[in-house]
């Protein structure tokens, strides 16, 4: 079987980090793309003289041509300025639509049958961006969220706990942004639900650094946000897709009547295959979970009308 092929858009700390979890991992072959020349060519040509010590088989191109990315099986776009200290994501909104619109037309053009997987923020209107200047099927754009969310909730149970991460599991639902919503009541720790496990206090505690935990690493590192976290999670969908997993990762999906929501992408439980989304769980909400969603929802909207493609 030929090997897949992976472009990604954009090799700076999370485009780069990206291509090393997918090169580990032996996703398939992997174009790093940029505008700035030298840096895809370099940070490939140096993941490459990486392998022999780590062992993987996988050929990784840096380029600023787009003819090299083309008949790629999944993107992933980076590509785009990252929040400062100060910055919220929706401060990007206006730079970050030019990019990802200009870098989506390239990919149309060279990679028409592609999954697109966008990273770059703010998320649920830039995946919005990606999808409508595509004109690809909604369950060929998707975006990076509750993989991330969610994992970063999982790690924070396990530190509260003290036990292992794979026992973890967590839920986060709704925008990549501090009105997403994380699900303590779908979140377990070897099945067992973590109310039986953390007190009251605690749980809301980690909730709230959960929806904060981006501008928590940006509000320590003062040069850029996180990218650690990041590529590890954009790779893990890009996993279940190209090895056909049919994993339930929280995404930022298209929704059409899903949990009420009509015409625009947020993020939900998504099942992850070859053919992208193949589907969208739709979980039981209480009140409370319910106007939480409904109130990241309308915080997206109110980006969505800000933005012109
Ligand atoms: P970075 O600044 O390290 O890298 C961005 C790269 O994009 C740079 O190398 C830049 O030259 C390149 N670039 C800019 N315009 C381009 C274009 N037209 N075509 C190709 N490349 C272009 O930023 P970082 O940390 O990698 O973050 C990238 C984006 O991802 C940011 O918007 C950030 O906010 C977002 N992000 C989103 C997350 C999510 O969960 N959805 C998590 C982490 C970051
Ligand atoms: C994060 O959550 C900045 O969206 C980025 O770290």
């Amino acid at each position: 079987m030929a090997r897949k092929k992976i472009t990604i858009v954009g090799a700076g700390n999370v485009g780069a980090h990206a291509a090393v979890w997918a090169a580990i991992k032996e996703l398939g072959d992997i174009v790093l793309i940029d505008v700035v020349e030298g840096v895809p060519q370099g940070k490939g040509l140096d993941l490459t003289e990486a392998s022999p010590v780590e062992g993987f088989d996988a050929r990784i191109l840096g380029t600023n041509d787009y003819k090299d990315t083309a008949n790629s099986d999944v993107v992933i776009i980076t590509a785009g300025i990252a929040r400062k200290p100060g910055m919220s994501r929706s401060d990007l909104i206006n730079t970050n639509t030019g990019i990802v619109k200009g870098v989506t037309e390239q990919i149309v053009k060279h990679s028409p049958n592609a999954i697109i997987i966008v990273v770059t923020n703010p998320l649920d209107v830039m995946v919005y961006v990606a999808w409508k200047v595509s004109g690809f099927p909604k369950n060929r754009v998707i975006g990076l969220s509750g993989a991330l969310d969610a994992a970063r909730l999982k790690a924070f149970l396990a530190i509260e706990l003290n036990v292992s991460v794979e026992d973890v599991d967590a839920m986060v639902i709704g925008g990549h942004a501090d009105e997403m919503v994380p699900l303590p009541r779908y979140s377990t720790v070897s099945g067992i639900p973590i109310g039986q496990m953390i007190s009251r206090d605690r749980i809301d505690a980690i909730m709230e650094r959960t929806k904060k935990a981006g501008g928590e690493i940006v509000g320590l590192l003062k040069t850029g946000s996180a990218f650690y976290a990041p590529s590890a999670a954009v790779i893990e969908m890009a996993e279940a897709i190209i090895k056909d997993k049919k994993r339930i990762i929280p995404c930022a999906a298209y929704c059409e009547g899903k949990y009420g929501v009509n015409g625009i992408f947020v993020g939900v439980p998504v099942k992850l295959g070859a053919n992208g989304v193949e589907d969208i769980i739709e979980i039981e909400l209480n009140k409370e979970e319910k106007a939480q969603f409904d109130n990241s929802v309308a915080a997206i909207k109110k980006l969505i009308e800000e933005i012109k493609i």
